[in-house]
């Protein structure tokens, strides 16, 4: 699914989320507390707009691309990113415990089938010390805005995201999963049995998105 619509995949962004992608990232990263030199890695970096704001806000941080779509990879390349870029399933990773000051997985943790899992695996190649972000659609809150939030959401961004994609089930799938995704106190649940100590929730934009920050 990935791969069919990485050709049409940041211009579909801009456009479904009226640009508030670009915030959402900016704000996930201002979160991290990153410094130049820390090791990052980019989980499910797609077509690395994630690291491209990294290198904005952070000259000198040294980031690594992970993500299992080859054709992800390559709109990413073909961006001007330098940085490593590998592809890896989230399920399986392939690096050495211990081994990032950072990690952040963007619009990704969603569609990791199993989640605990990747927890686990998230934990354990972060430094002690080090901090996970995961941007990841939420649930706003409020009746009204939910109301015309899900309308929106389950009816009109399938349609335009699929016209335009040519994969309508892509952008079924979108509002499928994040409404599928687990509530709040399951998540929270889910993120400190897999070890980390602290979980801290940042609702962006009416709650539409969070920048969970999880502290190891
Ligand atoms: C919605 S895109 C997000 C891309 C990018 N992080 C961003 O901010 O735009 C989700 C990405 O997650 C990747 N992905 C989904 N499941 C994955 C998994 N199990 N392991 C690695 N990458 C995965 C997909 O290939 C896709 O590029």
């Amino acid at each position: 699914m990935f791969d069919n619509i990485a050709g049409k995949y940041d211009l579909l962004n801009r456009l479904l989320s009226f640009r508030r992608d670009v915030a959402w990232r900016k704000k996930a990263i201002s979160k991290m507390d990153i410094t130049n030199k820390m090791l990052v890695l980019d989980l499910a970096c797609g077509t690395g707009d994630m690291i491209l704001e990294l290198k904005n806000q952070v000259n000198g941080a040294r980031v690594i691309g992970a993500d299992f779509s080859m054709n992800m990879l390559t709109v990413a390349r073909r961006k001007g990113i330098n940085e490593p870029l590998l592809a890896a399933d989230a399920h399986y990773l392939p690096f050495k415990e211990n081994s990032f000051d950072r990690i952040m997985i963007a619009f990704g943790f969603r569609n990791v089938v199993d989640k605990q899992l990747g927890l686990r695996n998230l934990y354990r190649i972060l430094k002690p010390g080090g901090r996970l972000c995961i941007l990841e659609f939420s649930q706003p809150e409020g009746i009204f805005f939910s109301k015309i939030y899900r309308i929106y959401f389950t009816k009109l961004l399938p349609f335009i995201g699929g016209v335009i994609s040519g994969n309508k089930n892509a952008y079924t799938y979108l509002p499928d999963s994040v409404y599928k995704f687990p509530k709040k106190d399951i998540y929270k649940e889910m993120i400190l049995s897999a070890g980390f100590k602290k979980v801290e929730f940042n609702p962006l934009t009416f709650g539409i998105c969070d920048a969970t920050i999880c502290y190891k």
